[in-house]
């Protein structure tokens, strides 16, 4: 790709991994901010071990029969069904959650995809009215638990996350 220009191809080169060092420098102090890049927090509160273990009880009970019961998704999950609706996603790290923001997850969970994309149609169930917040909060420390620590790492420098505010 540089071979043309190979000064300037190095140059952008140079900038794109400052810029890339710079987002991870970011992302990890804000992950030791919290105690280590490997705690798992949600809305900036640390997910205690009882959270994240209530979460994965009401996770099997909840979200199993479609997210998959190892959160792998339905199949064929990326081509949109005969209905024009979409599959389920993974929430193991493979799909796409871990580029939304922790407001975004929850808000999908408590009042459907609709709270975040308007008008949206979705086989996703609103939870509002079958579990409490703290029950919500629960169900998605545990899913980020087990995302690769690379994916939390890419979720935690989102817009959004630290305000609580937009960031798909
Ligand atoms: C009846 C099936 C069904 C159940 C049960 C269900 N979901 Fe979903 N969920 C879906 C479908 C289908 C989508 C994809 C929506 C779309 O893109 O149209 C989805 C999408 C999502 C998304 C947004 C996409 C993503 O991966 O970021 C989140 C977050 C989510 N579900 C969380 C949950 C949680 C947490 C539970 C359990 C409390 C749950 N879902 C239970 C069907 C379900």
């Amino acid at each position: 790709m540089s071979k043309t220009h190979p000064a300037k191809g190095s140059e952008e080169r140079k900038a794109a991994c400052l810029l890339a060092a710079a987002t991870l420098a970011v992302a990890s102090a804000s992950g030791a901010a919290a105690g280590s890049p490997a705690e798992v927090t949600f809305l900036g509160a640390p997910s205690s071990a009882e959270t994240i273990a209530a979460g994965e009880v009401l996770y099997a009970e909840h979200c199993a029969a479609c997210h998959g019961e190892n959160r792998e998704g339905q199949p064929d999950w990326r081509r949109r069904l005969d209905t024009g609706r979409m599959p389920a996603p993974p929430q193991d790290g493979s799909g796409h959650s871990f580029t939304h923001s922790d407001a975004h997850l929850f808000a999908m969970t408590k009042s459907g995809i609709e709270a975040v994309v308007p008008g949206y149609e979705s086989d996703m169930p609103a939870f509002g009215d079958i579990l409490e917040d703290g029950e919500i909060i629960a169900i998605l420390s545990f899913v980020k638990a087990n995302w690769p620590e690379a994916k939390r790492i890419f979720q935690a420098g989102l817009p959004g996350m630290d305000t609580g505010m937009s960031g798909q």
